[in-house]
């Protein structure tokens, strides 16, 4: 079988759900190899994620050739360093490319799965927003993933040119929420920023179609992590949070590792409709 060399880009891969996306890719993506870009604030968390990822072994016990590269310090709230931040990816994601040409195990396909997010202050209502929270908050849930988005078509087609690499994908996941396709109420910022991040994606997928590249909008379902306590703790609508709390009491959260499972095997498959919108609980 020709060698499947996958360059991954995570964001927000230090912990959380970036983490489990990166743990599951090694395991269920395919993939033979997998050269990993981890980006996050914390140095720690994704020196650590790294090196597990390391002695990863994928579903049929075979052990998975993982490099990678980690980003740190890249606070993609902060506009005022975006470019800076964006340069430093993409040239970790370049000597990646070269390491892998070098050693004759070309990159087949690059992956940037835009992860990371905040949830804004869940405690207000609409009224009480101020155009200065939601300037804030859409800087690093908007901005930064358009940056981020259009950097990484630009650069993955530098390097791949369609007519000399046509078996190269390029794929590019917003990890998304049910609150793109459903309003709920406090949840105002988080849903206009989900919702605005999977229309681009969904232009993104019209815009490159005759140049193999696929986007998906992926919502991993209330995940049983940090955020999610997060949610419980500051949430200001009583009849959700019950609901909230009622799933933390049950145990009915969902595990981060079956919804990254979940959605590495819907990349694996290849049959998602391109700049569509995919949730945990669909079949
Ligand atoms: N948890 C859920 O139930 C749930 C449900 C639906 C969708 N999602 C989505 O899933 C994605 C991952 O969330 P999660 O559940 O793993 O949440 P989390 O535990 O709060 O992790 C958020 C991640 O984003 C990073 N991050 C936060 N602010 C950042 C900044 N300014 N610059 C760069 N990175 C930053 C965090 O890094 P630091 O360690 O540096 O803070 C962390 O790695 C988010 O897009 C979220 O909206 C989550």
């Amino acid at each position: 079988m020709s060698s499947r060399h996958h360059l991954v880009i995570v964001t927000g891969a230090n912990r959380g759900f970036g983490a489990s996306i990166a743990h599951s890719y090694v395991k269920h993506s395919g993939a033979s190899s997998v050269s990993f870009v981890l980006v996050g604030r914390d140095k720690q968390g994704l020196d650590t994620v790294l090196s597990e990822l390391k002695h990863s072994v994928n579903t049929s016990n075979n052990h998975v050739a993982v490099k990678g590269t980690v980003v740190a310090n890249v606070d993609l709230a902060d506009i005022s360093i975006l470019d800076d931040s964006l340069a430093r990816i993409h040239a970790a994601a370049a000597q990646l490319r070269t390491e892998a040409a070098q050693s004759n195990s070309a990159i087949t396909k690059s992956v940037l799965f835009n992860n990371a997010g905040s949830l804004g202050d869940l405690g207000k209502t609409t009224k009480e927003v101020t155009w200065q929270d939601a300037r804030r908050y859409f800087d690093f849930n908007v901005v930064s993933f358009v940056g981020l988005s259009s950097t990484f078509l630009k650069e993955t087609q530098a390097a791949f040119p369609n007519d000399q690499y046509p078996q190269h994908q390029t794929v590019i996941v917003n990890i998304s929420s049910l609150l793109a396709v459903q309003p709920f109420s406090n949840w105002g910022l988080y849903a206009t920023g989900k919702a605005a991040r999977d229309r681009l994606l969904g232009v993104v997928a019209l815009e490159e179609k005759e140049n193999n590249v696929k986007t998906l909008n992926y919502a991993p379902g209330p995940l049983d992590n940090m955020m999610q306590a997060d949610v419980r703790r500051t949430l200001g609508d009583k009849e959700q949070l019950e609901i909230y709390e009622d799933m933390h009491q049950k145990g009915s959260l969902v595990a981060m590792d079956d919804s990254s499972r979940k959605l590495v095997l819907l990349l694996e498959k290849d049959e998602f409709a391109s700049g569509g919108h995919i949730d945990f609980y669909d079949e």
